[in-house]
């Protein structure tokens, strides 16, 4: 089963994806979370150029660089896994090019992002997605509180408001989007997500 997890930076998903993966393994079932862009030597370096090149990264160059990454770690990890019977989290995944590259930057049409997205796939799709929504704004607070912003982090207001504004694009046509209220507390939100999950959950 594939889950993954999507909203703006600084929208609460680390917390969520700790809690949700002890819940799963205390049930019984082989979990694995892998972050975006990473989870392999090399898409953690490509990782690296995405978020600390001091060099200006064409949007184009940026979305495919993205996709590299992804295509290593879906051919490499994600794939095998899933066909053992594990249970896959991924923080971030190809809705994040979508609305970070496609919405944010607009550079690249919408329609060729995600054609990318299913090239670097293979066409492989999330059994559920939990897009955790927070007004872009009250995001920005919290990520200033944590730490320093990255390459990412650094694009401005107006950005973010244009890759929140996609985020809610996909989850109005997306069905396994599952849209959820992240200014509530973390507890609330879990319990939300325990709700959906039951419902997936493959047997053990
Ligand atoms: P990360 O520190 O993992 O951010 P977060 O903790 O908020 O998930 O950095 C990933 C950054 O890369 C984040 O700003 C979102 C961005 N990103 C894209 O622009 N496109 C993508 O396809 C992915 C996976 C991430």
């Amino acid at each position: 089963m594939l889950i993954s997890f999507e909203g703006i930076d600084g929208c609460g998903k680390s917390t969520q994806i700790e809690k949700v993966k002890s819940y799963l393994t205390e049930k019984g079932y082989e979990v694995h979370v892998f972050r975006e862009p990473g989870g392999t030597p090399l898409s953690e370096q490509i990782r690296e150029i995405l978020l600390n090149s001091r060099d200006e990264i064409h949007p184009l160059a940026e979305s495919l660089l993205f996709s590299a990454a992804r295509a290593q770690l879906v051919a490499t990890r994600i794939r095998p896994l899933l066909a053992e019977g594990a249970i896959v989290i991924l923080d971030r995944f190809y809705d994040s090019t979508t609305a970070y590259q496609g919405y944010g930057r607009q550079a690249v049409p919408v329609p060729d992002i995600e054609q990318l997205n299913a090239l670097a796939t293979q066409n492989l799709e999330p059994d559920i997605t939990f897009y955790l929504k927070l007004d872009p704004h009250q995001a920005s607070e919290r990520r200033r509180k944590n730490r320093e912003e990255d390459r990412m982090e650094r694009a401005g207001k107006a950005f973010f408001k244009r890759v929140s504004e996609g985020f809610d694009q996909l989850a109005s046509r997306e069905e396994r989007m599952v849209a959820l209220d992240s200014s509530k507390s973390p507890d609330t939100t879990f319990r939300s997500i325990v709700g959906h999950l039951e419902k997936k959950l493959p047997r053990l």
